[in-house]
């Protein structure tokens, strides 16, 4: 994996005007986001990708689909948010650059996707990377879309969340948040990152509140956990404002793909058929 795909990714998001889940500029990056999953596709038909549409605003969430070659129907899923916010000002011509909240996330998968259709990885169980809209304004994308797996009966194995990826505030690489996640699933995150990623530092930080969209999907009972970028309380301070941008973050992205790198490890031992089989 490489950190310039992942700083290209940041770069083209954050240079939307905003990202918001009402504006024209946030309907035009989740196309983006959709066009650019479907390019790494690559036309492999147990792979698509489709765009979710919600009742009640324009920004439809991104759904990337690697189907599994088991029969037993279960999915792993890896999400990030693709809006931004700056708070007030939502209007088109609103600046919310939201480089780290949250194009890190999605840069940070977009690169994990791009390796395992390149490397034409076949997984047992279903992947699905989700780029979720309307977040910063209640989690309102990614809740509709945990009921709906949980209405449909949806065996959602695992869910991984990586919102803010690439600002490194801690002497520590990697924060795995304790609140509002699985206990169970965490452990295995760490045991991922101690025999994947030997040289990367991971600690036990928490929100203190249902913080991203882990939350909507431990609030329908699916196990999730939640990889932050530092402590809770050395988080980056340009977040929801017009200076969340790459040069205010990690320029080269080399946090952002630590993150990359364990959720790499995660999509394959899970998708694999790993932890509870
Ligand atoms: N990325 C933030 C959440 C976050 C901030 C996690 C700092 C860890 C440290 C997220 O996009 C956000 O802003 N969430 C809202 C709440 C949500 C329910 C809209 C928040 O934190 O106010
Ligand atoms: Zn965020």
């Amino acid at each position: 994996m490489q950190d310039k795909n992942i700083v290209g990714t940041i770069r083209t998001l954050s240079d939307y005007q905003n990202r918001f889940y009402t504006t024209r500029h946030g309907v035009d990056a989740s196309n983006w986001i959709a066009a650019q999953w479907t390019q790494l596709a690559g036309g492999r038909d147990d792979v698509a990708v489709e765009q979710f549409a919600h009742a009640g605003w324009p920004q439809k969430s991104v759904i990337l689909t690697i189907k599994g070659s088991d029969e037993a129907a279960e999915t792993v899923v890896l999400g990030a948010h693709l809006d931004s916010s700056i708070g007030s000002d939502t209007g088109e011509s609103g600046r919310a650059p939201g480089a780290d909240d949250d194009a890190s996330g999605v840069a940070s998968l977009t690169e994990v996707a791009r390796v395992l259709l390149a490397e034409n990885y076949r997984p047992r169980r279903t992947i699905q990377f989700i780029a979720y809209s309307a977040h910063e304004v209640g989690l309102r994308g990614s809740t509709d879309i945990a009921r709906r797996y949980r209405q449909q009966r949806a065996k959602v194995v695992g869910v991984l969340q990586l919102d803010m990826t690439n600002y490194p505030g801690d002497a520590q690489d990697i924060f795995l948040i304790a609140d509002d996640t699985s206990r169970a699933q965490n452990a295995f995150l760490a045991h991922l990152a101690r025999t994947y990623l030997p040289s990367l530092k991971v600690g036990y930080s928490q929100c203190g509140y249902a913080c991203s969209d882990h939350a909507s999907w431990t609030a329908q009972g699916y196990a999730a956990s939640f990889p932050f970028e530092s402590r809770f309380d050395n988080r980056n301070p340009h977040i929801h404002t017009g200076h969340d941008t790459l040069a205010n973050a990690d320029e080269q992205a080399r946090h952002a793909l630590k993150f990359s790198q364990l959720a790499l490890a995660y999509a394959v031992e899970l998708g694999s058929g790993g932890l509870r089989r």
